[in-house]
């Protein structure tokens, strides 16, 4: 019998332990002998084979490495790329065929391209779809198991209440629905508003976990959002007295005027490095849902950035600026309000051509709780 041998070795890193699997290479002294060619169905007799399928089991040899490939997993995903120009019609459009009623939410999905249009899936772990509200609509109370963030793309006046807070919808910025708490969502302005939906569905999907329940529409607190209120500057939260504990998700609004003042700051003193944040929780510095994590990034005109490999799938959107990344060998050229995604272990190579502030969605929350996020120099 072979014995693949996969080994769990931990490094440090600035922020915390993680783990990266490695598979013996051919200086690493070996005991068993790993063989390059298993074998097939083929190789079996016919007989055997119609005893195994009657018997409801098949042999593992001819499908491991379909599950265990050397090295590296080797992705369904494949670079995907939506500009927004193509999507903002089609969008109007589904809000002129489909009133929000019929719709419950009106939502044009982004399907990997690698599993084809109709995939409930951006990356092996993203959903993503884009979202239109028109003035005067709302989208009824619900909940659900998965979690969802919104990166609000164009206009103003529309809401979202999350367990009766109600949270504004400014461009760029990151509103929270987390997995378990009632949100709907309203419009009091005049102009269509879109947002870009992240979900960690596919997970749950797997998992035979999905599922939704509905409500009327909420009854609203009348008072500002938490990031007006309890978190308005980082670093201070409200006094942590005896008894009271705060919320598992306190804050579910993340204002884009912050997030992009703070990345401006980095910048000026990162040595020509790309400016990057993550959304954290304000009370625990976790990341602000359990399994999908939130990376703002800014680069200057002219600055490109070559990140190592990582084990995260990710999907960007453009808040603003210009330029190309390199996904794998694909060139995508990018605009404000663009979405594209590099599946797991992507060699990606940005280069802004007028300054740009990206948003970037991934998996890495997930990786760090299993235990197998990992980055590679290139
Ligand atoms: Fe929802």
């Amino acid at each position: 019998m072979h014995m693949i041998s996969i080994h769990t070795k931990y490094y440090n890193t600035s922020r915390k332990v993680i783990a990266g699997f490695w598979i013996r290479s051919a200086e690493t002294p070996m005991r068993g002998k790993m063989s390059e060619k298993l074998g097939t169905l083929e190789d079996l007799p016919e007989d055997y084979r119609e005893d195994m399928t009657n018997a409801g089991v098949a042999p593992l040899w001819p499908m491991m490495r379909n599950v265990l490939p050397h090295g590296a997993p080797n992705p369904v995903t494949k670079p995907g790329y939506w500009k927004y120009d193509t999507l903002r019609p089609l969008l109007l459009r589904a809000g002129e065929l489909t009133p929000v009623e019929k719709a419950e939410r009106r939502v044009l999905v982004l399907s990997d391209p690698g599993r084809g249009t109709g995939a409930m899936q951006a990356t092996s772990s993203i959903y993503l779809g884009m979202q239109l509200l028109l003035p005067g609509e709302s989208a009824p109370a619900h909940r659900h198991t998965p979690a969802a963030a919104r990166i609000i793309v164009e206009g103003k006046g529309a809401y979202t209440v999350v367990e009766g807070e109600k949270l504004p919808m400014e461009e760029g910025d990151l509103v929270l629905t987390p997995g378990g708490e009632w949100h709907d969502h309203g419009h009091q302005g005049d102009e269509p508003v879109i947002w870009l939906d992240a979900l960690d569905l596919p997970l749950f999907v797997y998992l035979e976990g999905s599922y939704a329940e509905e409500a009327p529409l909420q009854a609203q607190r009348n008072r500002p959002d938490a990031s007006q209120i309890e978190y308005v500057s980082s670093g201070l939260v409200p006094s942590r007295k005896r008894g009271i504990q705060s919320r598992r998700y306190p804050m579910m609004r993340y204002p884009w005027t912050r997030t992009k003042a703070a990345l401006r700051q980095q910048m000026k003193y990162n040595n020509d490095q790309v400016a990057e944040i993550d959304y954290v929780n304000p009370e625990t510095g976790e990341d602000v849902l359990p399994i999908m994590g939130f990376t703002a990034m800014m680069l200057n005109a002219g600055q490109a950035d070559k990140p190592p490999l990582k084990s995260t799938s990710c999907a960007f959107h453009v808040i603003s600026g210009s330029g190309t990344t390199v996904v794998n060998g694909e060139e995508i050229s990018w605009t404000a309000k663009d979405t594209f995604t590099a599946p797991v272990f992507s060699e990606i190579s940005h280069d802004a051509t007028s300054e740009a502030f990206l948003i970037c969605v991934h998996d890495r929350p997930l990786q760090d709780r299993l235990g197998y996020y990992e980055e590679r120099q290139r």
